[in-house]
């Protein structure tokens, strides 16, 4: 089916999933191993990535700085672009371990392709409107295994239960104009959460802070 996130079928939130994830401080084997032998790290989102690839090329890009202008004359063009490689792409995981990416927005839109195990995604539109869904091989149920997410919606994922990768979830994410933290920004804090969803909302949220 199409890979846009409006076509996935909604997901409840449940209040705190990882009640029924028995939270381990103890990796499982397999994935211990993958991110052994892939040389993985930890994300500063939560989970482990590795980035594959980054295109040698690069673009001028418009300003993609999240700060407000403060001088309001006319630029030059150059003062007002910023170099990115075309594009990037990496695998992430989320684990038992480490089972939550946390709440944060890119300026880009990012392609998501599921590789193995399953998760949910959580999706907080600029006007508050809240998309959650599960991803998975199993389509029948509703489940997605291509998404992507627009450029400057919040997101945050967790892991769900799962046989076929031990309660785990492994994607690739590929990002035009390529990665760069300039572009990255977390979710502030508790009170940006609730000025976007409302406070009951928020505390349905809060656990992907
Ligand atoms: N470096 C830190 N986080 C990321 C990310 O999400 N993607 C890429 N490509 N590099 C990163």
């Amino acid at each position: 089916g199409s890979a846009s996130v409006e076509d996935a079928p909604d997901a409840a939130i449940a209040p705190s999933p990882f009640d029924s994830l028995r939270k381990t401080s103890v990796q499982h084997e397999v994935h211990r191993k993958l991110i052994e032998d892939w040389q993985m790290i930890e994300h500063r989102e939560g989970g482990y990535f590795k980035e594959t690839d980054r295109s040698p090329f690069t673009m001028t890009v418009g300003e993609q700085s999240m700060a407000v202008k403060c001088d309001s004359s006319a630029g030059t063009q150059e003062e007002n672009t910023v170099s990115r490689n075309y594009s990037t792409l990496i695998y992430y995981l989320l684990t038992l371990k480490s089972p939550i990416g946390k709440l944060h927005k890119n300026k880009n839109r990012i392609i998501h392709i599921l590789q193995r195990g399953k998760g949910q995604y959580v999706l907080i539109y600029p006007d508050g409107k809240i998309k959650s869904f599960r991803v998975g091989f199993d389509y029948a149920n509703g489940e997605v295994s291509q998404w992507v997410v627009p450029g400057g919606v919040y997101k945050a994922s967790f892991v769900a239960l799962n046989d076929e990768f031990h309660n785990g979830l492994l994607i690739s994410e590929v990002v035009v104009p390529g990665f760069d933290f300039d572009d990255h920004m977390f979710m502030p804090n508790f009170q940006t959460l609730v000025d976007l969803v409302g406070n009951s909302q928020a505390e349905k949220l809060k656990f992907l802070l």
